[in-house]
């Protein structure tokens, strides 16, 4: 594999309207960025990944652009980010961006031209479309919920909307919007950006045969992403993009896929000349262990998850690198998703970060997760934020269930979960904002914040960055990143298990993802434990003893193999 710049990454995903207010509006912005610089630097990342701070009406808290040139003023300004860059680079730190292409904010003056004049120029960088019959021009699902088609006041005309009616999709077909996303993505890799996460990618072009499909559920609409995910020709697409952009740069770009790409045309995205450096992948995202499906089955929980994970392994193999994610902005809490409410502790949470720290690829962490941020549950609807939450909701009253359970499925999964504002301390607000945040702190943050963790070794916090500087340091970082894979123990219930192998060297991964202890064998001689979550003796009589959650990384002695 051609060695890059971003293979060594430890990223870490920031939220920026709940990371740090500097400013006492209760809003997160880039000056309390610069602000944890050092904080992010003691952790050992490389890289930060920014959600959208482009101009945004914030209907969709920011993947809504209404000026691409432009930082919101909520967040700073362009010099703001200027400093954030060059401070981070100090502390050797790239700073990656969110690209939002697939879609503008309804506010945004290309689609506020297009209304007024759908057949001019403006209308085409948008699709758009005559309705049948008085209704829709066909029966596609947003995926956010509702018909993926808004009508245009006094027309029959409508146009898409993949995701909320306040993001119209753009019409990829036409060059010349081309061209002006491709200048715009240049202006920021001039000012010094590294790269970007790119939202929504897989949706950039549709088929446009329109056809009207059978329903899927009782609101007459279709999932449509055989339509508008991976259509074929997108490869031209997303091509060009990156020759005109991202490549001149060197830059570091993440797609984001959010269906299993067909493993045949995983090396056109992530190969040596793909598309991307590298993707988010959402094999793991829908799983919840406290889901219908998994409910009081956590062991048979975790093994679909080892065999997701395993999978998703043998499909990159040899072709690229996966991004390995536990958390982000569009899901709850890693630990609340795998594992049971009464398990969860600091064995359990630090089993589950290391679940696919070390597997092959890049890691990425989001804020909040090194020290455990949880769920906070809300007992009103009312304390949401989100316009998907209240669709989400609405769609459980129509489907039959009383408002209590609706309630109840909303603080199961919703993704307003990780954008509580960050728990620095045990001050008012934990230390986010002197006012009153713009979403809820979680009550949690006397227990749960930064200062009382970072300097105590046994913290979680303490945890992952001892994992993160065994993953950079240099005897062991080349093994990680460019070792081969190997399952271990793979028919073991509730165990995931790997091999790292490169060269003589060659570390044994473990987690216990149960609430017992269990005894593995052991043919190969362990050399040194690298990392453990316990303090205990884990070896007797050729076979492993682990603890209930325990999570070992152990390097073998490869001559007697
Ligand atoms: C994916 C982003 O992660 C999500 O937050 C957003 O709502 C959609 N794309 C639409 O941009």
């Amino acid at each position: 594999m051609l060695k890059k710049w971003w293979h060594n990454t430890i990223g870490y995903q920031i939220y920026p309207k709940s990371f740090q207010d500097t400013n006492e509006d209760g809003i997160g912005d880039l000056k309390g960025i610069i602000a944890h610089l050092d904080d992010l630097a003691d952790l050992g990342i490389n890289v930060i990944w920014l959600c959208p701070i482009n101009k945004s009406p914030m209907k969709d808290h920011g993947y809504d652009v209404s000026d691409y040139e432009e930082i919101d003023p909520m967040f700073g300004c362009k010099e703001d980010l200027q400093e954030l860059i060059l401070e981070a680079e100090k502390r050797g730190i790239k700073i990656l961006m969110d690209l939002v292409i697939n879609h503008t904010s309804s506010e945004h003056p290309w689609f506020q031209k297009a209304l007024k004049n759908p057949d001019g120029e403006y209308g085409k960088y948008y699709i758009i479309k005559e309705g049948k019959d008085g209704k829709e021009p066909n029966n596609w699902r947003s995926i956010f919920g509702g018909s993926a088609w808004e009508p245009i006041k006094d027309t029959n005309l409508y146009y898409l909307h993949l995701f909320t009616k306040w993001q119209p999709d753009l019409n990829w077909e036409n060059p010349i919007l081309r061209e002006k996303i491709y200048k715009m993505i240049n202006g920021w890799l001039n000012l010094g950006i590294r790269g970007f996460r790119v939202d929504a990618i897989s949706h950039l072009k549709k088929d446009f045969s329109y056809t009207n499909l059978p329903p899927d559920g009782n609101d007459g609409y279709v999932n449509g992403f055989p339509y508008f995910s991976n259509v074929n020709g997108i490869g031209t697409f997303l091509n060009e993009l990156k020759e005109n952009t991202f490549q001149r740069y060197d830059a570091m770009t993440i797609g984001e896929v959010d269906e299993n790409l067909p493993s045949d045309i995983f090396s056109d995205f992530v190969g040596e000349n793909g598309y991307f450096s590298t993707i988010f992948d959402f094999c793991h995202a829908e799983l919840h262990v406290n889901s219908a499906q998994w409910k009081n089955k956590p062991i048979a929980f975790i093994d679909e998850l080892k065999k997701v994970l395993f999978a998703k392994q043998a499909v990159v193999k040899g072709k690229g690198m996966l991004c390995n994610y536990l958390e982000n902005h569009d899901l709850s809490r890693v630990v609340e998703r795998f594992i049971p409410e009464k398990e969860i502790d600091f064995y359990s949470k630090s089993m589950v970060g290391g679940i696919n720290f070390f597997m092959p690829g890049i890691v990425f962490l989001y804020q909040g997760q090194t020290i455990g941020m949880m769920d906070y549950k809300k007992e009103t609807i009312k304390s949401f934020q989100d316009p998907t939450t209240f669709i989400l909701y609405e769609e459980y009253l129509k489907s039959g269930i009383t408002e209590a359970e609706a309630l109840a499925q909303i603080n199961l999964k919703t993704r307003e979960h990780a954008r509580t504002p960050m728990q620095w301390n045990a001050n008012p607000y934990a230390g986010f904002s002197q006012v009153e945040p713009w979403f809820g702190v979680n009550p949690n943050y006397n227990e749960i914040n930064y200062e009382a963790q970072k300097n105590n070794s046994h913290s979680l916090y303490a945890f992952y960055k001892k994992m993160i500087a065994l993953r950079k340091s240099e005897e062991y970082q080349e093994l990680f990143i460019y070792g081969d894979f190997i399952p271990k123990y793979e028919t073991e219930s509730g165990i995931i298990g790997y091999q790292r192998n490169l060269g003589n060297k060659s570390v044994l991964i473990i987690n216990n993802a149960k609430s017992e202890e269990t005894a593995l064998p052991i043919t190969e001689k362990i050399k040194k434990v690298l990392i453990s979550n316990y303090n205990n003796d884990i070896l007797s009589n050729e076979s492993i003893h682990l603890q209930r959650y325990q999570f070992v990384v152990l390097e073998l002695d490869s001559s007697i193999k």
